[in-house]
């Protein structure tokens, strides 16, 4: 199959950076959300990091305007027609997961993939909800995905063979390294690493440290990039409270029962970067 055009639902700080990277690499771009303004939140992001690119002199002004020509956002799903491939980025929540792919299965070309960014919900479940689920994969990105080499590709009790050769060459052709994981809650990456972040939380609710005692010690004690609090921080509080959710759930392991602090900023609205507050507080961007 020839991949030209890419989709990506949901124009988030995930699907933001997909489509970036999408552009970057050569492909014209579909971007799509529920309304405009978040489609303009989502413009802006992608339009910074292409800045941030020319600034670094990866590429040029005249790169990033012909980058931006190639991107067409809009709230129309059914300008989804003209995907070669698709892949879902929208809010972690599986009942709007299955209503997403039951839309696209309907305009999408039927000889498309249509692949999801979800952190831990699963791909047999999404696949299942389509008319071609041997053609449903996981695509896990990694936060930022500009920055982040890695691709997680999750193969679905349904996916192909065809399709899992041409999700991990199309991760190739954007720059990143797959690697295949099994369907199961929360896969590699976010199986091991939840609940190192929910024991942060834990251990943050029971006065065991500050947030920056206990990120300064598993940052230097364990040579973590950063700590596990800003790190929940940047994946967004509201979806590692979801990912938790689905481990539990899925696993039915109490270990991973979600940290009752992380559950109360997520009622509070406090979501980490993206709000301007979570563990820790930021500027507005
Ligand atoms: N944040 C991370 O570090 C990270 C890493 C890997 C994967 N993921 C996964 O990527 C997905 C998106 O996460 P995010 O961090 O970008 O979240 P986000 O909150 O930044 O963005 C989600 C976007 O989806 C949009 N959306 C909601 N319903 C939609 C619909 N019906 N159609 C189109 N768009 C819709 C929202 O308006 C929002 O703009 C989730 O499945 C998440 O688990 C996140």
């Amino acid at each position: 199959m020839e991949i030209k055009t890419i989709g990506v639902v949901g124009a988030g700080q995930m699907g933001g950076g997909i489509a970036q990277v999408s552009l970057v690499s050569g492909f014209h771009v579909l971007l799509t959300d529920v309304s405009g303004p978040a489609l303009d939140k989502g413009r802006a992001g992608i339009v910074k990091g292409l800045d941030i690119m020319v600034r670094k002199e990866k590429i040029t002004a005249a790169d990033k305007d012909k980058m931006l020509d190639r991107l067409v956002a809009t709230t129309n799903l059914s300008d989804f027609s003209a995907c070669d491939f698709v892949v879902e980025a929208a809010t972690e929540r599986r009942d709007l997961k299955l209503t997403i792919f039951r839309t696209l299965d309907g305009v999408v070309p039927a000889g498309s993939v249509l692949a999801t960014n979800t952190s831990s919900i699963s791909i047999t479940a999404i696949a299942a909800a389509t008319r071609r689920p041997d053609k449903v994969i996981g695509m896990h990105f990694m936060n930022p995905v500009p920055l982040m080499k890695l691709i997680e590709v999750i193969r679905g009790l349904q996916t192909s063979r065809e399709t899992f050769d041409a999700t991990m060459e199309l991760s190739r052709r954007l720059g990143k390294e797959p690697v295949s994981a099994n369907d199961y809650p929360g896969f590699v990456a976010n199986r091991v690493l939840m609940p190192m972040i929910n024991e942060a939380v834990y251990a943050l609710m029971e006065g065991v440290g500050t947030a920056e005692d206990i990120d300064s010690i598993m940052r230097m004690g364990a040579n973590h990039p950063m700590g596990p609090l800003a790190l929940a921080d940047l994946i967004g509080l509201d979806t590692c409270l979801e990912i938790l959710k689905v481990m539990q759930e899925g696993l039915g392991d109490p270990k991973y029962r979600p940290c009752p602090l992380l559950v109360k900023h997520v009622e509070a609205g406090y979501l980490g970067k993206k709000s301007g507050r979570g563990f820790y507080t930021y500027p507005k961007a």
